[in-house]
């Protein structure tokens, strides 16, 4: 990952981060799978689940830690670590982490103006989903 690359990518992420409710409906509603792992929200209507307090207490936890992510780049065999030992416990599959990778990009190319930024956001999840797989 290049400096610029970094910066593209954080500057890009900026402009959604605020969104993190908008997020995770794109997630829910790309893999209904995903939803299922979460005790609260298993079985429920996503439309009628998405303006509760717990969603977005979930939300902010889920976008909060990916902002970490991005903001610790290039460096981020820490947070790396961190989720594979939280997430291989709970037994997220690579087709979930996939799943989520694919709605984030669906949802980054809805929001933003990702011409410019698509590459970048390539290189940075290729480097978190790589670490992640190589280890779970
Ligand atoms: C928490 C599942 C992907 C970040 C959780 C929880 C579950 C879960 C079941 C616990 C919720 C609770 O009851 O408190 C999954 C599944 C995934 C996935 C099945 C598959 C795609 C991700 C990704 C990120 C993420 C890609 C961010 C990069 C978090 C964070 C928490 C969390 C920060 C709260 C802290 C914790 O309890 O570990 N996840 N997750 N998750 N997830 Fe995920």
């Amino acid at each position: 990952l290049t400096a610029d690359q970094i910066s593209t990518v954080q500057a890009s992420f900026d402009q959604v981060k605020g969104d993190s409710v908008g997020i995770l409906y794109a997630v829910f509603k790309a893999d209904p799978s995903i939803q299922a792992k979460f005790s609260q929200f298993a079985g429920k209507d996503l439309d009628s689940i998405k303006g509760s307090a717990e969603f977005a207490s979930h939300a902010g936890k889920i976008v909060g830690f990916f902002s970490k992510i991005v903001g610790d780049l290039p460096n981020i065999s820490g947070d790396v670590d961190t989720f594979v030992a939280s997430h291989k416990p709970r037994g997220a599959t690579h087709d979930q982490l996939n799943n989520f990778r694919s709605a984030f990009v669906s949802y980054m190319k809805a929001h933003t103006d990702f011409a410019g930024s698509e590459s970048a956001w390539g290189a940075t999840l290729d480097a978190f989903f790589g670490a992640v797989f190589a280890k779970m």
